[in-house]
């Protein structure tokens, strides 16, 4: 430390010690370029903190989490993949396949449902249902064994003066999940910062297409690009047993949410392939395809989804204007105490 780093960081103790407020640091939960628009959902009562987020960040890559001990929550939302693992649809902890694609858990914390079909309705109780259906978590048996190692013992007394248990496990991953926000994207700096070269000629005339002829905005609307809403656009509603989505669940059992899953934010998309509910589509360009021709046709289709007759030029400038969607969001995995 620097001698004026060090008189400055004395001049703050004293500061503290004669109960005066201690300087405000830089905002370590501040949203990248972007995102300065939507509020985060927070429990006024549980609020973020760092010390609750330093510790869902090691939780969240910590195989003690699971049955097996062999998985963590990042064996399927891994950083390096932009927190999707790649899968149309990955194995549990019991080698049981999921019936749906793994999102990414960038910008969760925007969300006022979670889950494709929107049956969670906070954070913490998605947190802790996949902790227990995808990963075999018995929270009970997991809090012990985190209580018998003295750095999460000491981290959880720190977080939430409480010990480590189903609740305080939960809310710790809620906080560090929040912290997961990805912007900063060459839209952003485009529209933020109005950065003309940001975007080329061909991303600025697929960003017009999508807000005109296209008609992507209505659903994915900017800056989360989604509505955070639920449609049907007719996604493997061919199957024999086709996935009820959010009309599976017995309060929204109306016509309209048969077939009808979430709005996917479309940032950072082209890195989490394979695309839709179902894994079921390869390429970016395919996706984007299909949703162009109007989705796929079934009885409660979502009237907004419509074939607007693209040529294949637009469909690549689509494409293009997506792709500056991504952020730049270069994430360090902690290490895991033993
Ligand atoms: C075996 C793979 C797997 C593991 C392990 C896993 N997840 Fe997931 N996750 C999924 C799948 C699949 C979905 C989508 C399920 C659905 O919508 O019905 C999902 C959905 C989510 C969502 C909802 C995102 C959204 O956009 O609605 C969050 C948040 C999440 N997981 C967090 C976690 C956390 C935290 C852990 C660890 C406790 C975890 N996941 C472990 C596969 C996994
Ligand atoms: C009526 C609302 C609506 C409109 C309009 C719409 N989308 Fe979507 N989009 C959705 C929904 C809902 C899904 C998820 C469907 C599913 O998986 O069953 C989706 C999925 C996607 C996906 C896959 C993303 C992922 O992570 O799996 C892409 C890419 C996409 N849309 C692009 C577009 C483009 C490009 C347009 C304009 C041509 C568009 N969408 C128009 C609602 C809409």
């Amino acid at each position: 430390m620097s001698r004026i780093a060090l008189t400055f960081a004395l001049a703050l103790l004293c500061a503290c010690g004669k109960n005066q407020s201690p300087a405000i640091a830089k905002d370590p939960f501040a949203p990248p370029l972007g995102l300065d628009g939507p509020a985060l959902i927070v429990d006024a009562l549980d609020p973020i903190t760092e010390e609750k987020v330093a510790l869902g960040r090691i939780l969240f890559f910590d195989p003690r989490l699971s049955a097996t001990s062999k998985m963590s929550c990042a064996t399927c939302h891994p950083p390096e993949k932009s927190w999707v693992d790649g899968e149309a649809l990955s194995a549990k902890f019991d080698g049981t396949k999921n019936t749906r694609n793994t999102p990414s858990v960038m910008n969760v914390g925007y969300l006022e449902k979670l889950y494709w079909d929107g049956r969670a309705p906070t954070l913490e109780k998605n947190i802790v249902a996949a902790w227990k259906n995808q990963m075999g978590g018995k929270p009970d048996e997991v809090a012990k064994s985190l209580q018998a190692v003295p750095a999460y013992q000491a981290m959880f007394k720190k977080a939430f003066a409480a010990p480590a248990s189903e609740d305080t496990i939960g809310r710790a991953l809620g906080a560090f999940l929040r912290t997961l926000r990805t912007g900063n994207s060459a839209f952003d700096r485009f529209i933020t910062r109005q950065e003309p070269t940001a975007l080329t000629a061909d991303q600025q005339a697929g960003f017009a297409l999508y807000n005109g002829k296209a008609g992507c905005v209505v659903c994915h609307q900017p800056s989360l690009f989604t509505d955070r809403g639920f449609h049907n656009a007719g996604i493997g509603m061919d199957a024999a047993k086709p996935d009820p989505g959010a009309g599976g669940e017995k309060a929204r059992n109306d016509a309209k949410f048969i077939g009808a899953f979430k709005t996917p934010t479309l940032r950072n998309v082209s890195r989490t392939a394979p695309y839709f509910h179902d894994g079921s589509v390869a390429s970016l360009r395919e996706a984007v395809k299909l949703m162009a021709s109007g989705g796929k046709d079934n009885p409660n289709k979502d009237p907004l989804l419509l074939d607007r007759k693209l040529s294949d030029q637009e469909i690549d400038q689509l494409v293009l204007f997506l792709q500056s969607l991504d952020g730049t969001d270069a994430f360090t995995r902690p290490s895991v105490p033993q």
